[in-house]
């Protein structure tokens, strides 16, 4: 790579925020992931990632990602010819963690995140990268020419991003061009986007999240006929999950538990099936 620095717009840098976590975990003796990926390409990309050090929502994304992953591989486990869209991927290595080798994959972002991944990851047979917006009807097309059902769509700290209006209008889309399929998605609730600027990690970045969700069942309200399957915080993963964690993640986890803190009990990261 040549040019070694990020050209991003502002929500699309905080991709650095996720990517920097799987990083900074695979160098962990205790690790909840590894990604070798995540670290060589930090070490490529020239960004001040020091800002993030000890950040504890960078724990916090690696708990997510390990949750959306279990939720993928369910699915690819259930349909091993399935279709896995990550919508709004960054550098999400998600492929190379859960892929089964017989799944076909879509990776969804906007134009200037595409030009970045496209340094760093190949399309091949079974995997596409598409440049646009998930606000876009776009990419719903290129998804059907060339992905058979049944799809699961993964969201991961996207939507909060986009306005609530757009969330609305993107999953109705969502439902109506692939009806039954899954989506994973995190929703954060107002207390949350009320106090972002002191947030750890997004209070040292641009980027704001502009959709307050309260009640993720709202989402199902949407899509009449849609189920929420789960919905966790960080402080209730499901238990097999927890059980796998190491003892320290285990521990700091009980431990904020009971404190009971808005800021983590109003994030949750759920699983909806749609009509
Ligand atoms: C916090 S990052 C998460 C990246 C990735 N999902 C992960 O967990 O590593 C948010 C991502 O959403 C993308 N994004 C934001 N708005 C988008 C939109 N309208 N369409 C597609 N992607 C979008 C950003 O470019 C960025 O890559």
């Amino acid at each position: 790579m040549t040019d070694r620095r990020a050209h991003l717009g502002a929500v699309q840098e905080t991709l650095l925020i996720p990517l920097y976590g799987r990083a900074v975990e695979t160098r962990k003796d205790q690790a909840v992931l590894r990604d070798a990926k995540a670290e060589e390409m930090v070490a490529s990309i020239d960004y001040d990632f020091a800002r993030f050090d000890n950040l504890p929502s960078l724990i916090g994304t690696v708990l997510r990602t390990a949750l959306f992953d279990d939720w993928v591989r369910a699915f690819l486990s259930d349909n091993p010819y399935g279709t896995v869209v990550e919508i709004g991927t960054g550098l999400n290595t998600r492929f190379e963690r859960a892929d089964n080798g017989r799944a076909r994959w879509f990776d969804l972002d906007l134009p200037d995140v595409i030009e970045l991944r496209r340094k760093f990851f190949r399309d091949t047979s079974r995997r596409t990268m598409i440049s646009g917006s998930v606000a876009d009807v776009s990419w719903t097309g290129t998804v059907t020419a060339h992905g058979d059902g049944p799809y699961f769509f993964s969201a991961e700290a996207v939507l909060p991003f986009l306005d609530a209006s757009d969330v609305r209008q993107v999953i109705a889309r969502i439902a109506e061009r692939f009806p039954g399929s899954l989506l994973a998605l995190d929703t954060a609730g107002p207390e949350i986007i009320d106090s972002q600027d002191r947030h750890d990690a997004l209070g040292k970045v641009q980027a704001r999240m502009r959709w307050a969700c309260g009640d993720p069942a709202e989402i199902v309200g949407w899509v009449p006929g849609g189920r929420l399957l789960a919905t966790h915080t960080l402080t209730g993963l499901p238990r097999a999950m927890f059980d796998r964690l190491p003892a320290e993640y285990q521990g700091m986890l009980t431990v904020l538990a009971e404190q009971r803190m808005p800021q983590v009990e109003q994030y949750r990261l759920n699983l909806v099936r749609l009509p």
